[in-house]
């Protein structure tokens, strides 16, 4: 059971960082284009509490982990060919990051309260960890919408259609590298077990991450009342998505 904990510790905080990771390197090149200085000033701070978080999630990594990251990673840590689509895909759309990362957010807001409610805010490192990001985390979910609805408003339906093509492929692309992840934490849990075994498993863990796991059910609600509460088109579009 404790290892996993760690393993979930350890899926969550590489996945964070990724996203964070995305987040910086979108709202760099986004900044750049901005006319706006106070939208310009805004996206750099944004960059910067992402990148903070990024170096106490590695540092936790290290100091904790059972795996021995950074030699060892669940998802794309030393995956250069990989971390390579993410930055190709942001460079084409750099708003791609904005929906499935406004997603993770919200996740990790709900999953931290359900380990303060179970383990108390002191009550370890990753409970605590978690409590200190989500200090920042409550202020970006809308900072993300806001800022996305805000640059969408400004450009052609052409460039709005770009927008949802490159968030759908960001979206593939991260169930692919979440799938991919889960499949190496069952090894890392069973290292002797079969293929078949790992693939029965982890359609059980799905199962019952999306259906019984509270702060998953607690974010796809969150997600709906958002998307319908909003009135750009594409909304539409990531409302049936999240059913
Ligand atoms: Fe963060
Ligand atoms: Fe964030």
């Amino acid at each position: 059971m404790r290892h996993f904990f760690y393993l979930f510790s350890q899926f969550n905080c590489e996945a964070l960082i990724l996203f964070e990771q995305c987040f910086m390197y979108a709202s760099k090149r986004l900044a750049v284009s901005l006319h706006d200085t106070v939208e310009r000033r805004a996206l750099l701070h944004f960059a910067k509490e992402e990148f903070a978080h990024t170096q106490a999630f590695r540092r936790y990594l290290r100091k904790e982990s059972v795996l021995g990251f950074p030699q060892k990673s669940l998802l794309v840590h030393r995956q250069h060919r990989l971390k390579n689509i993410f930055t190709w895909i942001l460079r084409q759309e750099p708003l791609a990051i904005m929906i499935p990362g406004a997603k993770s957010e919200t996740y990790s807001l709900f999953y931290t309260k359900l380990f303060e409610k179970q383990f108390g805010k002191d009550g370890n490192t990753f409970t605590r960890l978690h409590t200190l990001h989500s200090e920042d985390e409550v202020h970006h979910v809308q900072f993300d919408y806001n800022f996305a609805d805000s640059i969408l408003a400004k450009r052609s339906f052409f460039g709005q259609l770009k927008f949802i093509f490159y968030t759908f492929l960001m979206m593939l692309f991260i169930q692919f590298i979440v799938i991919s992840g889960f499949g190496h934490a069952l090894k890392e849990l069973r290292p002797h077990s079969s293929l078949w075994f790992r693939i029965k498993s982890m359609r059980r863990i799905f199962n019952w991450v999306l259906w019984s796991f509270n702060p998953y059910i607690q974010t796809r609600r969150s997600l709906k009342a958002t998307y319908s509460q909003r009135k750009h088109f594409m909304y539409k579009f990531f409302l049936l998505g999240s059913l």
